[in-house]
């Protein structure tokens, strides 16, 4: 029997999110306390944006059959309520003024290519925010990171701190994992899901949709991590 859809999207995701992990791991301790704030200033903008981009999703899935994907995305879209200005607030306590960073372009593009990719094919839809959400996790796991390391160099206390609660929702508390989740239901039941009037389910556009996301994450973390670190592992890959 084939693989279920959600792990093979899985398993693209994963290869270039362990690429991109291992590189900020390893660099960590010796790269710029301006390089990693600058990071942190671009992960927050998809933060901010990441409302919108789900709310977009939500009312394009109305149109499947199945009424289940707009309700959980709807349900996301919830749970983000507040996560935004939390993370703001959070690195603003840290030392880090979210309103001081200067647009970069690759976030600006990258921010328009996951818009489009939420509307109008439901389908597609799904498999870019399955794709988004699960990398999501990963981006947690690194910001984690990221912001313990600049927290640490100013002598800023990350046990008990705003920031880091920020994080331990999302991974912890199982915040990313249930988005995930959530999703993968939909993403392997694929047109037998259908319930109700509408379009079926389209596996070859959720499957399109999902490696289009993994295409713009991956164009995204590779002009990150050049701009932030001087080079990238995702470049020559
Ligand atoms: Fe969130
Ligand atoms: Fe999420």
């Amino acid at each position: 029997m084939a693989e279920r859809l959600s792990v093979q999207i899985d398993a693209e995701n994963d290869a270039f999110t362990n690429a991109v992990k291992d590189q900020l791991l390893t660099t960590l301790p010796k790269a710029d306390t301006a390089a990693l704030e600058w990071l942190v200033m671009e992960h927050y903008q998809f933060s901010f944006a990441n409302k919108g981009l789900l709310q977009k999703a939500v009312d394009c899935t109305k149109k499947l059959a199945d009424k289940g994907v707009s309700v959980e995305l709807q349900r996301n879209v919830d749970e983000e309520d507040g996560h935004a200005p939390m993370y703001k607030k959070g690195m603003l306590e840290a030392g880090t003024d979210m309103d001081e960073r200067v647009e970069f372009l690759p976030t600006t593009r990258f921010l328009a290519d996951v818009d489009a990719l939420c509307a109008p094919n439901p389908s597609r839809a799904l498999g870019s925010l399955y794709a988004t959400e699960t990398a999501a996790i990963f981006e947690h796991e690194v910001l984690y990171e990221i912001c313990k390391e600049i927290c640490d160099r100013r002598g800023f206390t990350y046990d008990g701190s705003l920031i880091k609660r920020f994080h331990d929702i999302h991974l912890e508390d199982g915040v990313e994992q249930g988005h995930k989740d959530g999703l993968a239901a939909f993403v392997d039941l694929g047109p037998d899901a259908a319930d109700g009037d509408g379009e079926p389910i389209d596996m070859d556009e959720v499957r399109k949709g999902a490696l289009d996301a993994i295409r713009v994450m991956r164009v995204w973390w590779d002009a990150l991590l050049n701009k932030s670190l001087g080079h990238s592992v995702l470049s020559a890959a």
